[in-house]
């Protein structure tokens, strides 16, 4: 079989190592942990497990694939209309069904800055799109940038706030900028922000929900993160009935499953769970930050769950040392940050063990 050159090229996504593939890989046969995507170490919540054991009964039969009953609840959380909301096997099952959707004229051009969300240059490669990838300023979005790049082509504008991998916030007055110079133009707003849960509980990080109601603006958000469904598989976008519309005509029938379903609705139910999420979270970013300062490693102030840092020192290597000794983070050379990690804020018990891992690693 021969594929396209931009097929040919793609290289699959490369997610956090597996906490069994390290087993396997290196025979290590203690504790391993994975601070490598994100995931909340605290798990699900008790409600969603006990709605998946109840649910199994079901599985023979196919889902809703409107989603009705978890759209309405979720609408009534949101205080918005079921019309403007639609569910993806994952964010990132919307963030292909956007581009399948909108970019559909090879000339479009798509527009983010540049290390993100690393799906946007996956997904829009293998759409064999136009990516115009600016970089951030000083890891952060460079809106001016941005806006100087928009132009009559540009069809997606991905803003993720908190970005990832840097975890730096956009300012809504930046995000309103950007809404404001495309008004006019056939150009959709991506807000990624799989992250709100953890960012929203920052003093400084400002509701964007509202920006739904501009009419060329998507919200994307996930029960991946904070929730802890990570492995079920379910994203949610809000946005104007006609883009909802339009979404749903590319959407596979069935792309949520019963037990994603079943779950995100008793997820939606356990704020305590999220409260305790976002505490421990908070607790272990204040304890890696103080013993990031101690060891003098300069890190970047995150809005999300996870840090970036720079050890100064080649990051694959010392990713590879810290596997070896059953941490599992991610190097960031990949992204142009040749000696920085990303690490997910894990238990406070995983916190210790990741500090105590790189101090040998980095021999101090
Ligand atoms: C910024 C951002 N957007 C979207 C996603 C995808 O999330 P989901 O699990 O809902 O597909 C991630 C996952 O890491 C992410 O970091």
């Amino acid at each position: 079989m021969k594929v396209e050159d931009y097929i040919e090229k793609l290289k699959p996504y490369e997610g956090g190592k597996p906490i069994e593939e390290l087993q396997r890989e290196l025979g290590i046969e203690g504790e391993i942990i994975k601070l490598a995507s994100n995931e909340n170490p605290l798990g699900a919540s008790k409600k969603a497990k006990e709605a998946i054991k109840k649910a199994t009964g079901k599985v023979y039969l196919y889902p809703d694939g409107n989603a009705y009953y978890l759209k309405k609840k979720m609408a009534a959380k949101l205080n918005i209309d079921m019309n403007n909301i639609i569910f993806g096997n994952g964010s990132d099952e919307l963030i292909e069904l956007i581009y399948r959707t909108f970019a559909t004229n090879p000339d479009d051009e798509i527009l983010y800055c540049y290390p993100t969300f690393i799906e946007y240059k996956i997904i829009g490669m293998g759409f064999n799109k136009k990516l115009i990838e600016l970089p951030l300023n000083n890891y952060a979005y460079d809106i001016e940038l941005l806006l100087d790049s928009i132009n009559d082509k540009t069809k997606i504008i991905f803003l993720n706030t908190p970005n990832n991998p840097t975890g730096a916030a956009i300012p809504k007055k930046d995000i309103n900028r950007v809404i404001d110079a495309v008004k006019d133009k056939n150009c959709l707003v991506v807000i990624d922000e799989a992250y709100y849960e953890y960012a929203i509980a920052e003093d400084d990080y400002e509701e964007l929900l509202d920006l739904y109601k501009e009419n060329n603006v998507i919200i994307l958000r996930t029960f991946s993160k904070a929730y802890g469904l990570a492995g079920l598989r379910i994203g949610y976008g809000i946005a104007q009935k006609d883009i909802i519309d339009y979404l749903n005509r590319t959407r596979p029938p069935f792309n949520v499953n019963i037990l994603a379903q079943e779950a995100a609705m008793a997820a939606i139910d356990d704020d305590e769970h999220i409260r305790e999420s976002v505490k421990n979270n908070n607790e272990g970013k204040e304890f890696l930050y103080s013993e990031f300062e101690k060891l003098g490693i300069e890190y970047i102030k995150t809005y999300a769950n996870f840090i970036l840092f720079d050890t100064k020192k080649d990051a694959n290597k010392i990713y590879e040392a810290l596997l070896k000794k059953g941490v599992i983070v991610r190097s960031m050379a990949g992204y142009g940050y040749t000696t920085s990690l990303r690490v997910t804020i894990g238990t406070m018990d995983e916190n210790r063990i990741f500090i105590e891992k790189l101090k040998e690693v980095l021999d101090v």
